[in-house]
């Protein structure tokens, strides 16, 4: 079907929605078609005017509205939506692009959405050939393509024990606290979607094993790491789930592959108040009442400055165990970047979409719901390289 946009971007006007819009404005090559979307004409048209970009299209949509969704779906290529909390707006317009034959990105850090999207919609896309890439931003592509990137180096027959070590500065936005707030007070129904998903997956033809391979998460405990510079501390975050779903689907992720997941902090006392405030922040979430007042704290669509995404950075140090008995060797390596929750992040949603959009050799997976990793794989580790991301073999050792 004739499209009017290779790229449309919904959710524009929002927080990171803006950061995506000025990206694709100033990165996209000439040729490409593309149009901001949201559910505020005004505010759309502004931003255009922003960009010193009018000739770029503006629809309407609301996110509860579903026929202005299937418009929506139906007026391009690929869709990303910046929407959040996705937990509550999200699936509808996934539903749209599966029935409109549209490939959608997103940026989404809730496992509860990905699970029910998986559970509703990874069949209808498979058989519409339509893409579903969860995940697009520092959730989760430092991690997901920083283990890619690190198996690339090693061969594919050894066993891989990874663990991942990510290190950040930065402030977040009302959006990102909102979406985060809503999933931990829906902590029995993204349990459940997860082990719906579980056992949907053992027995889907797509998700199996291959006979002798195994892939396993493994839950860390707190400690000091040197070989992350800190005190380090497992991480409740999505990025495990998509890091082991790629490696369940790459053989080149060896014979016995595990990953461990870790937030690095300087001290040990900033790994104690980070589970304090995280444990707080959770039990608040639990009754409405104190959700909501909590919510008002930071409402959506504000987030940091110019000046705080400028100081901001990351790090993902990835170190690899591989090979067996005496043959054991070490390779560590790096994923680095500036402002992970936005600036960044902008950038990496943008080059997934314009990766989707544009490039002629991504992994040809056919449709349905895949992790960065799988449906991007290395033609968007070298597009972030372009970008200024730094993805870097640091030791080989052993
Ligand atoms: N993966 C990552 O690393 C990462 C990084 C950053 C953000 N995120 C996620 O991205 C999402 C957006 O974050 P943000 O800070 O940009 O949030 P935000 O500033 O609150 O933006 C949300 C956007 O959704 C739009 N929206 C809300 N309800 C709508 C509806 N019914 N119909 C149509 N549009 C609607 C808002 O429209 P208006 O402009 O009209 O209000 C706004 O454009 C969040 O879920 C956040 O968690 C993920």
């Amino acid at each position: 079907m004739e499209r009017a946009y290779d790229i449309v971007l919904f959710g524009a006007t929002g927080y990171v929605g803006q950061l995506t819009a000025e990206y694709l404005a100033a990165h996209a090559p000439a040729e490409a078609r593309l149009a901001l979307a949201g559910r505020s004409r005004e505010k759309l048209d502004d931003l255009c005017r922003r960009l010193g970009r009018a000739e770029l299209g503006v629809l309407v949509a609301d996110a509860q509205d579903p026929a202005s969704l299937k418009a929506l779906a139906a007026a391009g290529r690929v869709l990303i939506s910046t929407v959040g909390p996705y937990t509550l707006y999200g699936e509808p317009l996934v539903e749209a692009c599966v029935e409109a034959g549209t490939d959608y990105l997103d940026l989404t850090g809730e496992p509860e959405f990905v699970d029910r999207v998986y559970l509703r919609h990874h069949q209808a896309a498979r058989a519409a050939g339509v893409r579903l890439v969860h995940s697009c931003g520092f959730d989760s592509l430092p991690y997901d393509l920083g283990a890619l990137f690190t198996v690339m180096q090693l061969p594919d027959d050894v066993p891989i024990a990874l663990q991942g070590f990510g290190s950040a500065s930065g402030a977040i936005s009302g959006g990102t606290f909102h979406s985060a707030v809503t999933a931990m007070g829906r902590l029995k129904e993204s349990g459940r979607a997860s082990r719906q998903r579980r056992s949907t997956e053992r027995h889907a033809d797509d998700g199996r094993l291959a006979e002798g391979r195994r892939v396993r998460g493994i839950a860390g405990r707190p400690h000091r790491e040197p070989l992350a510079g800190g005190w380090v501390v497992p991480a409740p975050t999505i990025d495990p789930q998509h890091v082991l779903r790629s490696a369940r689907l790459n053989s080149a992720y060896g014979p016995d592959f595990s990953y461990s997941h870790y937030l690095v902090t300087k001290r040990l006392t900033s790994t104690l108040g980070l589970g304090l405030g995280l444990g707080v922040v959770v039990t608040l979430a639990q009754l409405p009442p104190t959700r909501d007042l909590m919510l008002k704290f930071k409402p959506p669509g504000t987030g940091p400055s110019a000046e705080r995404r400028a100081r901001s950075f990351f790090r993902v140090r990835m170190v690899a165990d591989y090979g067996a008995g005496t043959e054991r060797q070490r390779l560590i390596t790096e994923v680095t970047g500036g402002d992970p929750g936005y600036g960044e992040t902008a950038k990496m949603l943008s080059e997934s979409a314009l990766a989707l959009a544009f490039d002629g050799d991504l992994p040809t997976v056919g449709g349905g719901q895949w992790p960065p990793a799988v449906a991007l794989g290395e033609p968007l580790i070298r597009r972030l390289q372009r970008a200024g991301i730094g993805f870097r073999v640091v030791e080989r050792s052993g």
